[in-house]
């Protein structure tokens, strides 16, 4: 039977990716995110697939907001069976260097954002005594890095919170809460940060695709587990973070520095923070090289160099050349139509 599912986040990178891997298992979805155009075109994309699907602009720092939003779901759809919340917002620079409401806005986002989330679902799921919870956490809530102090403030306080709210649901055997943390994803989230370091954020090395967290969401919401992490050093991280805090915190800033931000310069600037900016969101973020699109642009500059190297040879020896690795048995190559 298809599932209920809200996607808190749905307009752009992990959120966007698991409304389309929801869409594509048959579930009905409700989107939400601030930004009305881009909620529309994921809408359609999913719509695409044959999803039944409603999109409805919300912002998560908005009293009442997430209420009305579960108001609209039941409305539409009768009970709510899975909601994935991703919505986040990121600030990079010094802790005193970020202003303060741009710190405060990050935590009301990530942190007040999803606490409401989960309040609004966990009701939902204790009058139907079933439900499934899943929160986006991060690495950064098991590990520390500097220069994105909200937001780690933010994924410790939501790692705590997910696990008081595991232990309070444990007289609903059929009610589940559920933690992802990944680790750097190529999602927009960092062209789209505040930022007041002076260069541009980026994620650090090794990259996941937010395709792989969506699929790990959609496993998660098939049979719910408490924890599942998505990257491949997180755990490399978590035991260098708790067993060798002093090298790590004397090696965590210069790596930080290496390979967090780029060399790029930005001027201070307040990114997504208060508005969206439905310009940038997509799935990827562009962090990864486009593997597809590498092997066109591969077979295409093969292409050309063969036909070039086939008119030299016209050219030379005035005839077409044969290629005996292409001769068919019983016959000769010049009989062979010629690939082009
Ligand atoms: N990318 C990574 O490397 C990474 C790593 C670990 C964890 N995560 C976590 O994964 C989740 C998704 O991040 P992402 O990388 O996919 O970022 P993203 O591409 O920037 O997407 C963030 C989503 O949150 C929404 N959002 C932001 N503020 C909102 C608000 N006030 N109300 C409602 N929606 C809001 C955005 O839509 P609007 O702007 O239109 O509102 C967008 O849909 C976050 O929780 C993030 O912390 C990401």
């Amino acid at each position: 039977m298809s599932r209920v599912v809200v996607v808190t986040g749905a307009s752009s990178g992990i959120g966007r990716a698991a409304a389309r891997e929801f869409a594509g298992r048959g579930d009905r979805l409700v989107l939400a995110a601030r930004s009305a155009e881009s909620l529309a075109e994921v809408r359609h994309e999913c719509r695409q697939v044959g999803a039944e699907v409603r999109d409805v602009p919300t912002d998560v720092t908005e009293p009442g907001a997430l209420d009305a939003l579960a108001a609209t779901t039941v409305a539409e759809f009768g009970r709510i069976d899975v909601w994935l919340h991703t919505a986040a917002v990121m600030a990079y620079g010094r802790f005193e260097e970020v202003p303060v409401e741009v710190f405060e806005q990050v935590v009301r986002t990530d942190l007040l954002g999803a606490a409401g989330a989960a309040r609004v679902a966990l009701r939902h799921f204790r009058s139907a005594r079933r439900g499934t919870l899943i929160l986006t956490g991060s690495v950064l809530g098991h590990v520390t890095a500097p220069y994105l102090s909200g937001y780690v403030t933010s994924k410790w306080g939501l790692h705590g919170l997910s696990r008081v709210l595991r232990q309070e649901s444990r007289d609903l055997p059929g009610v589940h809460v559920c933690l992802i943390t990944p680790g750097s994803v190529d999602t927009p989230v960092y062209q789209r940060a505040a930022n007041y370091a002076g260069r541009f954020g980026r994620p650090p090395l090794p990259i996941a695709t937010p395709e792989r967290v969506a699929r790990a969401i959609v496993a998660c919401a098939d049979r719910p587990r408490r924890e599942i992490s998505v990257g491949r050093f997180n755990l490399l991280m978590r035991v260098g973070f708790t067993t060798l805090p002093g090298l790590y915190d004397r090696l965590v800033g210069p790596l930080m520095r290496l390979c967090g931000l780029t060399d790029r310069p930005v001027a201070p600037t307040e990114g997504v923070v208060f508005r969206p900016h439905p310009a940038d969101e997509a799935v990827r973020g562009g962090w990864l090289p486009d593997l597809p699109g590498l092997v066109r642009s591969i077979g295409g500059t093969a292409a050309s160099a063969g036909a070039a190297a086939r008119r030299g040879l016209r050219q030379r020896f005035g005839s077409r050349p044969t290629d005996a690795a292409t001769v068919a048995p019983g016959g000769s190559g010049h009989e062979r139509p010629q690939l082009r």
